[in-house]
């Protein structure tokens, strides 16, 4: 063979290797079977030694990175790691101070302190400390339990392995980001589409060795479970981190008041691109720990802290199509097909076009030139049309009035806003609707919802095609032989795959109300549901009921909601997936918390306005020590809480049902705090 045919074979193989690497580690998504992947790498190295003058960067003789593992052992984290809400502009800040300071019952005109710190984007990681030694790291995992990466984590020269400040605490968890450096990732470009993922990359390998090999980096800036921890507010925190040897952002600030954090981001985005480090935005955390205390968290993110993030990129491009998705609500949302264009480095080739209205207000067309907008991790959408440069043989969209499965779809009416939604619906037929089936699939496989690892919203989508699920309990009962013939698969994915979803057997009652996609039953709505029913058994019992006004009793569940939870159990279907999922599951009954608590078996209302501190706390305060809140005076009320000016009518009937009646001062009394 001559020189120039060996040049060219071996690169084609070098090309395609690096290929497969992209999807490989970058993706988790591998599209050929491993033996295909090794049987290339082989082939690649034995060119490789025969011809001595060959030579390539991307050659798996040199190349650092090792397909991430899958087999480290999971941890339990003492304190949950949390995730953050989003902001996007200043009306979103606004009401997120708005909120805290109703929460805490303050004045309008109370001045909070953030701790405003630059959002690294890398994969935060838990750092346990006992005596000074670092003794264990765990990944985030699915923030209530994470991989054990100790090893991985002790080749990053940012982590102290050992600290003997007399002020470090006992035993604390060190939580922080670990990233690496844009300038180190210049020469790992080929192998990873950004920063995120070469680190992300790089924490998994089962061998520490290659991990040691992709330069990481840590910065700290919270912490989980402690045991001595003698600070009062986050800033401080800050400067300790730093004292006991850690990395800490030099781009935190402490700040006050909306208009100075608005400045704060302006001047940091200007920044933004000559940082040594990827960031997607700035977090705030409210400064006072006695106030993130009371604060506590919904579902799980914190009322404390929101992550604003940097705003989003626009771009030019063409409409070539618009097509109709089916969303799990049996929402249908318009999407534009654009020419293909890369924005803030991802490439975009469909756009939200929100819903009908939006389409004949905006006059959207095929063919049109419109400007694309991404922000954060939400879906592309067309922000506007530049009808100048529409072609004269462009026509007005016309938007279908049925659902692909037949069915005519509705606009629904609002109670509340006495307006006709703008969005057009499959009238709520859940499963029923093969198009809304397949999304409410999606949604029980994903993040908060059953989280099966490896099974995401392509594999739905493919096994739906070749029929292998149709309803939830597919997942369960799915034909693994056949699997491991489809393209792309093999017996090692198979089997993976086997792994993961045996795994995900046994779930939390909550976790399993929520994956069910019942409308407007959200994580919270599912905690609440889990809590008052306490077992599968009970919540089925929903499908005997004729009346669901009781639910109205749980603090939360409202007529929208109840509507819906009937709609759900009116349906055969429904029932049949319930049975069906019970016979595959091990559906977990609710953890009780903390029966012991001070106010067990004991139930509150509230009327009229309480002294420096809002409903939603006192209503915590009660759940956080094992009492319940309940919405109506009835026999099943123990303790009306007033405040000024209460409803005079609640008082009637407590006194006529006999219902004790307090002031604020006797119920912090029952819970040993002065008033
Ligand atoms: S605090 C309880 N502080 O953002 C609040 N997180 O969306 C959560 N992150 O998983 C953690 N910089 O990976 C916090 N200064 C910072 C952060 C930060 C980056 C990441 C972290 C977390 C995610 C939350």
């Amino acid at each position: 063979m001559k020189k120039e045919e060996i040049y060219k074979k071996y690169n084609k193989k070098i090309k395609l290797l690096t290929k497969y690497n992209k999807f490989y580690f970058d993706k988790s998504a591998p599209i050929v079977s491993d033996k295909e992947y090794d049987d290339l790498k082989g082939e690649i190295l034995y060119l490789e030694n025969k011809y001595a003058f060959l030579k390539s960067k991307s050659s798996p003789a040199t190349v650092i990175g090792h397909k991430p593992s899958k087999n480290f052992k999971k941890s339990s984290h003492k304190i949950p790691m949390l995730s953050l809400s989003n902001a996007f502009s200043e009306d979103d800040l606004i009401n997120f101070e708005k909120k805290i300071i109703n929460f805490l019952s303050k004045k309008e005109s109370f001045e909070i302190s953030y701790s405003a710190e630059p959002k690294i984007d890398g994969i935060s990681a838990s750092l346990t400390y006992k005596n000074g030694n670092f003794v264990r790291g765990l990944s985030r995992g699915d923030g209530k339990e994470g991989e054990d990466i100790t090893n991985n984590l002790k080749t990053i020269k940012d982590i102290p392995q050992y600290i003997s400040s007399k002020d470090f605490p006992e035993e604390i968890d060190i939580r922080g980001e670990v990233f690496i450096q844009n300038s180190d990732f210049e020469n790992l470009k080929d192998k990873f589409a950004n920063p995120r993922n070469a680190a992300s990359g790089s924490l998994r390998q089962k061998n520490p060795e290659y991990t040691k090999k992709i330069p990481l980096n840590f910065i700290a800036y919270t912490f989980g479970f402690e045991n001595g921890l003698k600070v009062e507010n986050q800033s401080d925190y800050l400067k300790k981190l730093r004292q006991w040897g850690f990395k800490i952002n030099p781009l935190n600030k402490l700040i006050s008041g909306v208009k100075n954090l608005i400045d704060n981001y302006n001047e940091i985005e200007k920044k933004r691109a000559d940082l040594n480090f990827d960031i997607d935005g700035i977090v705030y955390k409210v400064n006072d720990f006695d106030l993130q205390k009371r604060l506590g968290n919904v579902a799980n993110a914190p009322r404390w802290a929101v992550a604003h993030k940097f705003s989003s990129n626009k771009a030019v491009s063409q409409i070539k199509d618009i097509e109709i998705q089916i969303g799990r609500t049996g929402a249908l949302t318009p999407v534009a097909k654009i020419k293909p264009i890369n924005i803030g480095g991802v490439q975009v080739s469909n756009a939200s076009l929100h819903n009908e209205d939006e389409i004949i207000r905006k006059d959207i067309r095929v063919g049109d030139t419109v400007t694309v907008e991404r922000a954060g991790d939400v879906i592309p959408h067309v922000v506007s049309v530049d009808v100048l440069k529409r072609s004269n043989t462009t026509k007005k969209f016309i938007f279908p009035k049925k659902c692909p499965c037949g069915y005519e779809t509705i606009k629904e009416f609002n109670k509340i806003t006495k307006k006709f939604d703008a969005v057009r619906r499959c009238p709520d037929r859940g499963f029923e609707c093969n198009r809304i089936a397949k999304e409410k699939l999606k949604h029980f496989v994903s993040k908060e919802a059953f989280n099966i690892d490896g099974f995401g919203k392509k594999i739905v989508e493919k096994f739906w095609e070749l029929r292998l699920i149709k309803l939830p309990q597919d997942i369960f009962k799915l034909d693994y032989d056949r699997i491991e013939k489809l393209d792309g698969w093999g017996k090692l994915s198979a089997d993976n795959l086997r792994y993961s979803v045996d795994e995900k057997k046994q779930i939390s009652l909550e976790r399993f109300i929520y994956s069910l996609g019942i409308r407007h039953i959200g994580l919270e709505n599912a905690k609440l549901l889990s809590r008052y029913f306490g077992s599968f058994q009970k919540f089925k019992t929903l499908s005997k009921k004729n009346n669901y006004s009781d639910l109205l009793n749980i603090d939360g569940i409202g007529e929208t909601q109840l509507v819906s939870i009937k709609n759900f159990f009116s349906k055969n279907i429904n029932l049949k997936i319930l049975n069906e999922l019970n016979e595959v599951l091990n559906i977990q009954d609710a953890k009780v918390v903390n029966t012991k608590g001070l106010l067990r078996d004991k139930s509150f209302l509230v009327t009229g306005k309480l002294n420096n501190i809002s409903r939603a706390e006192v209503k915590s305060l009660i759940e956080e020590n094992s009492g319940t809140t309940v919405s109506s005076v009835s026999k099943k009320l123990n303790y009306l809480i007033t405040g000024e000016k209460p409803t005079k009518k609640k008082i009637e009937s407590a006194k006529a049902l006999k219902i004790k009646i307090i002031d604020q001062d006797e119920f912090l009394r029952m819970l040993n705090k002065t008033g």
